[in-house]
């Protein structure tokens, strides 16, 4: 079993397998291999839109995440990748000799390589490479904190690594100590570690199931309560937790890191006119999300897809944010969810702080454009600004069809008011003399039938 993948299997069992591969503080050179913008063919996708630096500030930023330390971040212009080693054979010297001077122990690809080619630059290179996909990997790896979340990184890491079996990391090890010699395990043993991955990878898909069942129960007992439900979703780091924290007040994980969130997590909170919603908090979405990752999460985003009304969170001061606004509507519509339903879809366009005056202005001026109740709002996650105005909006949209009763219970009827506060929005509350006490409510249509049976006479529509 020498040299094989098997050396790394006992870090599976752990929630991050990924993450133990490459050691925090590991001095970085990241390369950002884009192709010059005169060669981009008219099919290529919208993150080749964005300006060089800003893909390559993203890149630093990912691998910040996962504690890196960035020597060097540089962009290599492209006319067209290299089958052999995507970058040209010059600046593969060039690389080199950088690395060689600073001592750099990993090299970071911000782009998808092929495993060829992934080999290859790591016998050139002598050193460890990783791409786009193996770095998000990492950082899905080291977030995830629901066990369900840690199984689908596994899934999609041992999916990715099965394409890769023709190196190792074991070789990587030997190198490192001093080895030129790059070789792979054989190929009887390449046949045993793929037939072990796909094992493990067929008992996660198992024990998914089973989560995702409980999940599924989870859900329906939800579904038993008349709250609509409001996802958040946007690129991330747009302010996603920071708007959640305002929304509810609750604590929930935010730094100024990219992927904080990665599993849903969600709260009740109370709009202004008295309507309950449940939120959630979801995955931030990145540009060049690997497919199979989207796969991996779709369990995560269930949530965004039965919600009733899906909040949009957009860094509206980024050099980047049209972008990442199309980013995120592509997503959205590979989920299956229509972007364009303003009736349910509402656009957060967050940071307003951070913009200047006319800049500020202009927006509001364009937001303003919009129909009535379809409207961007244009919030601060972090002053609070906006926030007010935003909920009132998720309101008015959720209340499009809800019904409004008068139900005037009986002195005693602890119970029944009881069953009030749990199924419907309370908006009013009076107590008359003889201690009997009248309830205004609103509730959606599929209530107002059980509502209309529980009180009978007793309540009237409002
Ligand atoms: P992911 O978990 O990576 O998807 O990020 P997120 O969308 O949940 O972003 P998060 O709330 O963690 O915010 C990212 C960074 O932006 C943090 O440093 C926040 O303090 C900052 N931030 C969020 N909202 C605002 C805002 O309205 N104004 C300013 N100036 N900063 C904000």
């Amino acid at each position: 079993m020498n040299g094989g993948i098997l050396d790394d299997f006992p870090a599976f069992d752990a929630a991050s397998a990924a993450a133990q591969r490459i050691a925090e503080r590991t001095r970085t050179l990241v390369v950002g291999p884009y192709i010059s913008a005169s060669q981009r063919t008219p099919t290529g996708v919208a993150a080749n839109n964005r300006s060089p630096q800003a893909r390559l500030t993203e890149a630093v930023g990912l691998a910040d995440a996962i504690d890196l330390v960035i020597i060097h971040a540089v962009v290599a212009p492209l006319k067209a990748p290299r089958p052999a080693t995507y970058i040209g054979t010059g600046k593969v010297e060039e690389f080199k000799a950088l690395i060689e001077e600073d001592d750099i122990g990993l090299v970071l690809f911000d782009c998808a390589l092929s495993p060829v080619q992934q080999r290859n630059l790591e016998k050139a290179l002598e050193r460890k490479v990783i791409d786009r996909t193996g770095l998000i990997l990492e950082i899905f790896g080291r977030r995830a904190r629901t066990r369900e979340g840690a199984m689908q990184v596994e899934l999609a890491h041992l999916d990715y690594q099965k394409s890769r079996l023709v190196r190792s990391w074991t070789h990587l090890e030997r190198q490192r100590g001093g080895f030129g010699f790059l070789g792979g395990p054989g190929e009887t043993q390449i046949e045993a570690d793929r037939r072990l991955i796909q094992e493990r990878m067929k008992r996660i898909e198992r024990d998914l199931e089973g989560v995702s069942r409980t999940r599924g129960l989870h859900r329906a007992s939800r579904e038993k309560t008349p709250f609509p439900t409001v996802a958040l979703v946007g690129y991330t780091n747009a302010g996603k937790s920071t708007l959640f924290n305002q929304m509810t007040k609750a604590e929930v994980l935010a730094k100024d890191m990219l992927f904080a969130t990665l599993d849903s997590t969600t709260r009740v909170i109370d709009l202004p006119h008295g309507l309950r919603a449940v939120l959630s908090d979801t995955v931030g979405f990145i540009s060049d999300l690997p497919t199979m990752l989207i796969a991996a999460f779709r369990a995560t985003l269930e949530d965004v897809v039965e919600a009733d009304v899906i909040l949009h969170v957009r860094d509206i001061a980024h050099e980047d944010a049209a972008e990442q606004g199309e980013d995120v509507k592509r997503i959205l519509t590979d989920l299956g969810v229509d972007a364009s339903d303003r009736s349910r879809l509402i656009e957060v366009w967050n940071k307003a702080d951070l913009l200047p005056e006319e800049e500020r202005e202009r927006l509001l001026n364009l937001a303003a454009l919009g129909e009535a109740g379809q409207r961007p709002v244009l919030v601060s996650a972090l002053t609070g600004e906006g926030v007010a105005a935003l909920l009132g909006d998720i309101e008015e949209r959720m209340s499009r069809g809800y019904v409004g009763f008068a139900v005037t219970l009986a002195p005693e009827d602890g119970k029944g008011a009881a069953w009030l506060y749990e199924n419907a929005s309370v908006v009013s509350r009076e107590t008359h003399e003889d201690g009997a006490m009248t309830l205004r409510v609103r509730v959606p249509p599929q209530v107002a039938g059980r509502l209309t049976r529980r009180f009978g006479p007793a309540a009237a529509e409002d």
